[in-house]
């Protein structure tokens, strides 16, 4: 390189006319125009255009000439005002060109397996094999600004809030948060393994229990568990935990700290505190644990009315113990017979029978007039408080049925027929999780968040009885429908911790294993605790907009957890395996 780098690519202005200036960047495109060559040089600050002439530059315009996209060049040139009516409004350097006096080929390039700049349509795959140039895209490269500017707002805040940044192991005792442990094995104990941690939560425990107050982490964390496109096999949580606290001690740092992210990084005002639903709310109006409030149209229940009607379908399910619930969608009684029963096609694949319609026009619509009275439709149509031109839309079923198939119905109609949002980011805490959930595979009780989150101690009677009943002090941030958060305040006393194990049928010796050094540190006074963690990389997917975790994470593995680039898993030498003391035994893949 014969030249030093006077300016980016992307910083030249009017104000810098007749600077001699040296840029380096790749090569975007070019065109011919006017006897001229015109090149755009591109880094990850912007383009700029660079004007070769052959008149006054032979030299450079003969390079210029055997430009390829994606070469690198150095050039060397005056800055110009761009000629009337030539200005480019959509570059912040569009006022301005670069006359080039010299030119430097650094390197060249291949073709490339697809364009860099501008819309690809290469698949994923392609994209992710030649990560580096995926990478190279402006759009992925905005993501990954933003993703910076994230992490430093996270950490100036939590050190302004007084918290302690910890790194905690990588290699652990495997812990369980229900998924699988990816597994390190050890040399030096030949067959024993570490695990990667799935949370650091054992450890920011034990960190308030050696008095460290308030610590925060940006960590990676690894689960081996189907992949979805919210989630990855590695991915990074914003972890926190603090003493002496309760729950709304812990709302009102995320609720800052999400004030804090917001201003800094999107530059808006969000409204706090954040609006609560209990978990038995969120399911009987939404269907879900993370409601969508970027819209209205809660699930309305029905039951009651219809319990004695002359519609069998609704009232046989209601006598059998299930519901009849649905929603009203604002405008949408001129609906074709055909999108309603698509709506209908919609909910059967949700495992419901189907959707009954009441459209609500100059006259009432529906099968139901065959079989109620004009009083009992009535009586619906004012329980929804719907009106004229609105669809209402039921259905019939258990409620562990028909409840999340009306709340997914229910984002469908949003946004197939695109409902205006209120607003464009809308915070929800969703607290009182039960405790636990019943596995009917395993008939037996697992934590429903994980087992070192309190009960609510108004419950504690329940635990033996009825582990059903026991509600939890876990509590989750939903941001426009995405689980972006989730935490507890802990247990913090052996017998307690103890009484959980053994609903969850975890023997006193399985529980000393794995989690003895927690039990015993429990026993050298722990203070009370709570804590919390993001889904940092979700949070960026929100304020990237974008729908794929895979545009937020520089190397993100494919939904079968491969790395296509380095080409990873893959085989190890003998030497290695045999040092491990691992033999392989079953190869098929
Ligand atoms: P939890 O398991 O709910 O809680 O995880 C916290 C948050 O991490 C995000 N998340 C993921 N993001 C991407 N890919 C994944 N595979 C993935 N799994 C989880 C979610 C989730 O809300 N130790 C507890 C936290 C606590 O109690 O403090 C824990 O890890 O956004």
């Amino acid at each position: 390189m014969k030249w030093k780098r006077s300016n980016n690519c992307g910083e030249l202005r009017l104000k810098d006319c007749n600077k001699e200036v040296i840029l380096m960047g790749w090569v975007d495109s070019w065109r011919d125009h006017g006897g001229l060559r015109f090149i755009d040089i591109r880094d990850r600050y912007g383009i700029t255009q660079l004007v070769f002439s052959p008149e006054k530059n032979p030299q450079s315009y003969n390079v210029a000439k055997k430009l390829r996209r994606e070469y690198v060049i150095a050039i060397k040139g005056k800055v110009a005002s761009r000629p009337k009516g030539m200005a480019n409004p959509n570059l912040k350097t569009g006022e301005i060109e670069i006359l080039v006096e010299d030119i430097e080929i650094l390197n060249e390039s291949k073709t490339t397996p697809f364009q860099v700049s501008g819309y690809t349509e290469a698949t994923e795959e392609l994209r992710l094999k030649y990560r580096y140039l995926d990478l190279r895209r402006p759009e992925l490269q905005r993501n990954f600004l933003i993703r910076h500017r994230m992490y430093q707002s996270v950490r100036r805040y939590f050190d302004r809030e007084g918290f302690v940044e910890i790194e905690t192991p990588f290699l652990m005792k495997s812990t369980p948060e229900g998924a699988r442990d990816y597994l390190v094995p050890s040399r030096i104990f030949k067959g024993w393994f570490y695990a990667l941690p799935q949370s650091p939560q054992t450890y920011k425990q034990i960190l308030m229990i050696s008095g460290f107050d308030k610590y925060f982490q940006i960590v990676k964390c690894f689960r081996d568990e189907d992949l979805r496109i919210d989630r990855q096999p590695e991915f990074t949580q914003i972890d926190m935990e603090m003493s002496f606290v309760d729950e709304n001690d812990v709302f009102k740092v995320v609720e800052g700290l999400m004030t804090t992210l917001f201003k800094d990084v999107l530059n808006r005002e969000i409204e706090t505190p954040f609006p609560r639903l209990t978990y038995q709310e969120a399911i009987k109006f939404y269907g879900t644990d993370k409601p969508d409030l970027r819209w209205d149209m809660p699930i309305t229940e029905v039951s009651d009315i219809v319990k004695e009607c002359e519609f069998k379908v609704f009232s046989e399910t209601v006598k059998k113990g299930g519901i009849v619930c649905g929603i009203s969608a604002r405008g949408l009684a001129g609906l074709s017979r055909k999108e309603v029963d698509n709506l209908s096609k919609y909910v059967q694949q949700k495992e419901l029978k189907g959707l009954v319609s009441i459209k609500i026009g100059n006259e009432i619509s529906s099968i139901l007039t065959k079989f109620l009275s004009e009083a009992e439709i009535n009586k619906i149509i004012e329980k929804f408080s719907a009106k004229e031109g609105d669809l209402i839309l039921l259905a019939a079923d258990k409620k562990e049925d028909v409840l999340p198939a009306i709340g997914a119905l229910r984002l469908e109609i949003l946004k197939r027929f695109k409902f205006p949002v209120k607003r464009e980011y809308v915070h929800l805490w969703v607290t009182e999780f039960p405790l636990f959930e019943y596995n009917e595979e395993e008939k037996r009780w697992d934590s429903t968040h994980h087992p070192f989150t309190s009960p609510d101690l108004n419950d504690i009677e329940y635990l033996e009885r009825d582990p059903s009943r026991v509600r939890s002090k876990a509590y989750d941030l939903v941001l426009n429908g995405s689980e972006i958060a989730s935490g507890s305040i802990r247990i913090w006393k052996r017998d307690l911790q103890e009484k959980i194990f053994k609903v969850l049928n975890l023997k006193k010796e399985e529980a000393e294993k794995k989690f003895g050094f927690l039990l015993k540190a429990f026993e050298y006074g722990a203070p009370p605790h709570g804590g919390i963690a993001f889904g940092f990389d979700r949070m960026v997917m929100i304020f990237c907009g974008t729908d794929s975790i895979r545009d937020v994470i520089a190397f993100p593995k494919t939904n079968k957890a491969y790395s296509l680039m380095e080409e990873c898993p893959s085989e190890v030498s003998k030497n290695q395996l045999d040092e491990l003391g691992i033999r392989i035994v079953n190869e098929e893949r």
